[in-house]
């Protein structure tokens, strides 16, 4: 075989097409003298067999023998931080937090570095903002002269000859997007500079156990903008979101490797900064005291916490053709499902009819305990009678019309008692042995009972 018929293949930098073909421009995302030829790419910590890993020096070692390191966890400041991280930030790890521009990424790291100042060696790095820029958040935040390092600087390697002798315990990057490596020729943000920078980091931080934040931009899809292989390299990920109306701002994990994702923490945005809010179920229940039709509270559970919601339902008739179920805060496929139950073992038929299911507030319901709240407030609104105001309800619906319990059935009640509501509607199996608060229990079996039990 001659050399000519070996096959060579070409990969773009910015953004990992590959082709049989070179050329000056790549074909798949437009940009100009980006191809190499796979194999030749050996610099960089992500290019080249040469590359070493980062999770520590390699000998081989029986399990048994590998030390065992208690985690270390430093608080961050905020309890509701510390939540969703799983109890604080773990020592040398790397955490992403996504979000869009303006909602408060800046503000909440300064804010941590500003928390925990005299007590960890911390270092802001800012590639988006000035250093007077950033001065002039931490005078809104009320600590202008905060002992915290911080520097303008974009290169990585910059950066990390900066940190090297003496490595902080934690470093905030604000962002990934506006760093480089010199090794690379692509502009700052291309895909394969932040898998580079990131590498680099997530190295960084390993070797000398340093916890860094890493901000990152979304994307108009929500998602971290970017390479998805940057959020396979950290080991927590967090977005930070707001509810519609703009009040709330909920931080949740979407992977975290030293706790649950199911956590959320809450914060709204002041003149001063964020503030946490230490109860979400106020500020979500902050409705009229005359209960409108089509409205029901829910217990639903958020990680260890429980929270109550408001469920909107309007049901209306169809102007014709399929009629619609749309679902803000609720899965839309569960709802058709539900609807059929409805149907066949409750004898309430709105199958022609146009359902619309709303949990007021901007929250992301995935559990099925939802279901009797969807259900109600739409058989609320079909006969356009209010439920009782003082009145929560939660409960998973089954196929058959039977009530399933849900997990947090005691956290639900307390919880529900706590916000000055008497009386819950809720799955037999659910039911406490003793009195939980000042709240009455409807203990059912199905839904059926439910129904009649709640008009
Ligand atoms: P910022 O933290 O810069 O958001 P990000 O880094 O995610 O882009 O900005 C937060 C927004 O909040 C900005 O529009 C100004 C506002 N803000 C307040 O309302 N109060 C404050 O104390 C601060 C610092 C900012
Ligand atoms: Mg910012």
């Amino acid at each position: 075989m001659s050399v000519s018929k070996l096959k060579k293949t070409y990969q773009c930098a910015e953004c990992d097409a590959k082709v049989a073909q070179w050329a000056g421009q790549c074909g798949a995302c437009g940009a100009w003298n980006t191809l190499r030829e796979v194999g030749m790419v050996a610099r960089g910590a992500t290019g080249g067999r040469g590359a070493r890993g980062y999770a520590g020096e390699s000998r081989i070692q029986l399990l048994r023998e590998v030390g065992q390191d208690v985690e270390l966890r430093i608080a961050s400041g905020f309890e509701e931080l510390d939540r969703v991280l799983g109890g604080g930030i773990v020592a040398g790890s790397v955490i992403l937090l996504g979000g869009d521009p303006g909602i408060g990424k800046s503000t909440l790291l300064l804010q941590m570095l500003i928390r925990l100042q005299g007590h960890q060696r911390m270092v802001y790095v800012t590639g988006e903002e000035s250093l007077q820029q950033v001065r002039m958040r931490a005078q809104r935040l009320g600590e202008a002269d905060a002992a915290l390092g911080v520097v303008a600087e974009t290169e990585v390697e910059s950066i990390l000859a900066l940190l090297e002798s003496d490595p902080p315990a934690l470093l905030v990057i604000d962002s990934i997007q506006t760093l480089y490596s010199r090794e690379l020729s692509s502009a700052p943000g291309a895909a394969a500079q932040l898998r580079e920078c990131g590498a680099l980091l997530v190295r960084f931080a390993k070797q000398r156990n340093v916890a860094i934040f890493l901000v990152g931009h979304v994307t108009k899809e929500g998602v971290i903008a970017g390479p998805r292989v940057l959020e396979h390299m950290v080991d927590t990920v967090l977005y930070f979101e707001s509810d519609p109306a703009g009040r709330l701002r909920m931080i949740r994990a979407a992977k975290n490797r030293f706790g649950a994702v199911n956590e959320i923490g809450f914060f709204s945005m002041a003149n001063s900064g964020l503030k946490e809010v230490r109860n979400p179920s106020a500020m979500f229940l902050a409705r009229s005291a005359q209960a409108a039709p089509g409205s029901v509270v829910l217990v639903t559970r958020e990680g260890t916490r429980s929270v109550l919601v408001e469920v909107q339902a309007l049901v209306d008739r169809g102007g014709g053709g399929a009629p619609r179920r749309v679902t803000v805060g609720l899965e839309s496929n569960r709802l058709a499902m539900l609807l059929a139950v409805l149907h066949r073992h409750a004898d309430l038929s709105l199958l022609d009819q146009d359902v619309f299911l709303n949990v007021v507030g901007g929250l992301q319901v995935r559990e099925t305990a939802a279901d009797l709240a969807a259900l109600l407030a739409a058989v609320s609104s079909f006969r356009n009678r209010a439920l009782p105001s003082e009145l929560a309800v939660f409960g998973e619906v089954g196929l058959s019309g039977e009530l399933r319990p849900v997990s947090g059935g005691e956290e639900r009640i307390a919880e529900a008692a706590k916000q000055g509501f008497q009386r819950i509607i809720l799955p037999q199996a659910n039911a406490p042995r003793k009195k939980i608060g000042g709240c009455e229990v409807l203990a059912v079996a199905s839904l059926a009972e439910a129904i009649e039990l709640s008009d």
